[in-house]
């Protein structure tokens, strides 16, 4: 006996493919709150232990041209309006990924001077990783990673022990530890 399948219509066929999007942008590690750092946050559910991939960083894979232009675009829009600025991940020498699309959940999570998380990648994904272990409830943060040359425009609001003041990577935290010196000389 054959049995005929059903065509979908073109609303069913993208209300699936959102759908998939939608549940690959979840975790069942952790949900989204107001955050105190800024805007949405990432939060833990429950307790996460060390090196636990959390939850996937996805969204448009871009080639380095797009992406240089995307990034001003972004920070233009943030001078502007104050809002949250950028959302380009590196995945590789020649590729970025746009996570500003609306079902990559982990686009929410904020920079912190003393994370809890690490941005691995993992085949040609980007997955989110705990650095130690997190307690339920704990707010989910990363290093952003951010280059000093732009400092000024990304002041940080973590309200970690150890925050340096602004969004800038671990790895460059003495060369702006010397700008801010030499900041307060010009002042004085
Ligand atoms: C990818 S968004 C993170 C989600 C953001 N909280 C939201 O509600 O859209 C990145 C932006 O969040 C803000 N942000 C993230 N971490 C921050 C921090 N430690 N201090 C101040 N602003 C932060 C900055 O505006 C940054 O450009
Ligand atoms: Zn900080």
């Amino acid at each position: 006996m054959s049995v005929r399948k059903k065509a979908e219509s073109e609303e069913q066929v993208l209300h699936r493919k959102l759908l998939k999007l939608w549940k690959r942008g979840q975790s069942r590690y952790c949900e989204v709150r107001g955050s105190e750092i800024h805007g949405r946050g990432v939060y833990a559910t429950g307790f996460i232990p060390r090196e636990t991939p959390i939850i996937e960083y996805f969204g448009e894979k871009i080639d380095k041209a797009e992406s240089d232009r995307r990034s001003l675009l972004q920070q233009a829009k943030a001078r502007r309006t104050g809002d949250a600025a950028v959302y380009i991940f590196t995945l590789s020498k020649r590729y970025d990924i746009d996570g500003n699309v609306p079902w990559n959940t982990a686009r929410l999570i904020n920079h912190s001077c003393n994370p809890n998380c690490e941005a691995w990648i993992v085949g040609r994904k980007i997955i989110i990783h705990a650095l130690h272990d997190i307690q339920a409830g704990e707010e989910l943060t990363f290093d952003y990673g951010f280059d000093v040359d732009c400092y000024e425009d990304h002041p940080c609001l973590c309200g970690a022990a150890n925050c340096t003041g602004y969004i800038v990577s671990r790895q460059q935290w003495a060369e702006l530890a010397q700008r801010l010196q030499q900041a307060v000389r010009k002042e004085g």
